[in-house]
């Protein structure tokens, strides 16, 4: 059975989220209220899942025709599929993503895109936003998204963790329990590249695509995801 709710964040940030029994996996879709008071979305969820998502924001109050932008995070069903039906409901939607997804999202679906650089901070809709490239983790074009105002990190698959989305979020055993268990992240070398880009944002909440925000232990968290991932590349190379 699927479960899907909407819940808030602060005055902000509101996420979407659709929790999978069979899988024990929840997928989230992230909207910030920025100042100009458009939507920013991260990430669209499937397309099976539009309709169900459409009814969550309209419930919490929200058009979905006022999801002015959306960044991708990588070229995957979860993180960009219901494309297309946002632009249905926005003709001048922009969407944003790393290089190589926005060369594919403008082929396949003529949307309007802007490329994201490597912490090049843009602002979209007021917002100023820092992309952070976090390549082949797990995708090539994998990004995730720092939003300096809010002091909170979009992790997308970084810090994903198995589970309902209540609670306090994955623990560091959580986590590295839920990326053996995902096979998602094979490149342990890759991910720790992105985690010491990711370790010098001043970050209070963590919002990643699977499973709880994190807004404990955050440093410490990531710290033992660094050490995780070294020791075990250590390992598979004695
Ligand atoms: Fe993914
Ligand atoms: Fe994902």
């Amino acid at each position: 059975m699927n479960t899907s709710r909407i819940d808030a964040f602060g005055e902000d940030v509101f996420r979407n989220s659709t929790y999978i029994d069979k899988l024990d996996l929840a997928f989230s879709q992230f909207f910030v209220r920025t100042p100009t008071g458009s939507l920013l979305a991260i990430a669209t969820g499937m397309r099976a899942d539009f309709p169900q998502l459409k009814t969550n924001l309209q419930g919490a109050g929200f058009d979905i025709a006022s999801v002015a932008s959306l960044i991708v995070p990588h070229f995957e069903s979860d993180e960009m599929g219901a494309l297309p039906d946002f632009m249905a409901h926005n003709a001048a939607l922009v969407a944003y993503a790393h290089p190589i997804c926005a060369h594919a999202l403008s082929d396949i679906f003529s949307v309007k895109t802007k490329i994201l650089k490597d912490e090049t901070p843009v602002t979209i809709n007021g917002e100023v936003v820092v992309p952070i490239h976090a390549k082949h983790v797990h995708q090539w074009d994998s990004l995730v998204v720092y939003v300096p105002r809010l002091k909170a990190l979009f992790s997308s698959d970084i810090f994903m963790s198995y589970g309902p989305v209540d609670g306090e979020g994955g623990t560091l055993d959580n986590i590295v329990g839920s990326i053996d268990k995902s096979g998602y992240i094979p490149s342990l070398e890759h991910l720790a590249s992105a985690l010491k880009k990711i370790r010098k944002y001043d970050i209070e909440s963590i919002f990643p695509m699977h499973g709880a925000p994190i807004r404990t232990h955050i440093p410490e968290t990531i710290d033992g995801l660094i050490e995780h991932c070294e020791t075990h590349r250590a390992v598979v190379a004695s």
